[in-house]
């Protein structure tokens, strides 16, 4: 922050754990939507709430954790095999994923009893 005002920057390798292959974000929302609700296999993600908030639920498959993302200065980084879900979103929310991997549907678990078979799979 200076007196032009607030310059934030990502860069590879520097607070997060993955190369970035991909940027896209989420917007105009007319209110009341809840996204996500699934996880992926592989795919890490830096999830940035640049304008308005909103609540992210994650869910490892035995704990479910809430997060409100208020603040473009911090991000909330998701591994793979975490559940999520996003609720809440203000109408001038403007929420940027930066993420691992290109976009892969194979990657997706859209089932939430099939995320917690293979969550349980995993662990053995
Ligand atoms: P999805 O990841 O399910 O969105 P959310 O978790 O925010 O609810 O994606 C919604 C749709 O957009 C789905 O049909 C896949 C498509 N999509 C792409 O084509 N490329 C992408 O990079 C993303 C994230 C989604």
């Amino acid at each position: 922050m200076d007196d032009r005002g607030s310059l934030v920057v990502i860069e590879n390798g520097d607070g997060i754990n993955f190369d970035i292959q991909r940027i896209y974000f989420l917007s105009q929302f007319t209110g009341g939507q809840s996204r996500g609700f699934h996880a992926h296999r592989d795919l890490k993600q830096l999830l940035i709430c640049l304008k308005g908030r909103c609540e992210v639920t994650c869910d490892n498959g035995t704990q479910r954790e809430t997060a409100v993302l208020d603040n473009p200065t911090h991000g909330l980084v998701i591994g793979p095999m975490i559940w999520r879900e996003m609720h809440n979103f203000s109408q001038d929310c403007v929420l940027l994923a930066v993420a691992s991997q290109k976009y892969d549907e194979g990657d997706y678990i859209r089932d939430y009893k099939m995320f917690i078979k293979e969550a349980k799979n995993a662990e053995q």
